[in-house]
């Protein structure tokens, strides 16, 4: 499979898991993605672990024009309703002028992602096979535990090839709309998580503000 000369970052593996962020207003919508650098970072991707090592999990990737609006449109509608909530991202409370001040530039850019997903040129809807919505918890994160870790390994495989990412999971507010635009059987499958895909502009991302350790470390016991 041929990739594109330039698409080894050359990053280590410390500046990917710590640069890694949601790349909203960054988005090169311009520029094309090879759906060989896509396969790749799927390859990747189905490196991570899985529950029983059943391999549940499963990628919609939307390139076409016309299904990622239709994506896009529904994830719209359903960050209106999401803007309502108490655990909208601009309407937490981080107790500190500092952290206040980046949720609310993160707040500004997810709105951003909101009016611009479908310019992305891939959209990608990260699934697993199963429902238990009913079930025991165990088999939830079970479920989940099998496509989050993959999700989250296509989108480090993404920064060190050049690509941004960004975990949404508000269109599961619309979730049958979502479901319907792409064919998704979802009383079968779970959608985990939505993406936008797309070259960055630029590629000096640094770590984000983030809690001291200390603060959420139990040592020994709760
Ligand atoms: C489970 C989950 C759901 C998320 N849902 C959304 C979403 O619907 N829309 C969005 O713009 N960002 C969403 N995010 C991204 C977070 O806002 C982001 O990870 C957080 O603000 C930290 O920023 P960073 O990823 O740039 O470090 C989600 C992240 C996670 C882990």
């Amino acid at each position: 499979m041929a990739l594109p000369a330039d698409t080894d970052l050359g990053l280590s593996a410390e500046d990917v898991l710590t640069t890694t962020r949601s790349v909203r207003k960054r988005l090169d919508f311009e520029r094309p993605v090879p759906k060989e650098l896509l396969t790749d970072c799927v390859r990747v991707a189905l490196q991570a672990p899985s529950g029983s090592n059943r391999w549940l999990m499963q990628f919609v990737i939307v390139t076409d024009r016309e299904r990622r609006e239709a994506l896009a449109a529904v994830y719209r509608e359903a960050y209106e309703q999401y803007r309502q909530i108490p655990t909208y991202i601009g309407a937490v409370d981080k107790g500190t002028p500092e952290r206040n001040a980046s949720q609310q530039r993160t707040s500004g850019s997810a709105d951003y992602l909101a009016e611009n997903m479908h310019r992305a040129p891939a959209l990608v809807l990260a699934c697993a096979m199963g429902r238990p919505d009913n079930g025991p918890s165990i088999a939830k994160t079970t479920l989940l535990g099998s496509v989050m870790p993959g999700m989250w390994s296509f989108m480090l495989a993404a920064r060190a090839r050049g690509l941004g990412t960004a975990w949404t999971s508000v269109s599961l507010f619309r979730e049958q709309e979502t479901a319907d635009v792409v064919g998704i059987p979802i009383d079968e499958v779970t959608i985990a998580a939505l993406s936008p895909v797309a070259y960055t502009l630029g590629t000096d991302f640094r770590p984000a503000l983030r809690p001291d350790p200390e603060e959420v470390i139990h040592w020994e016991q709760w």
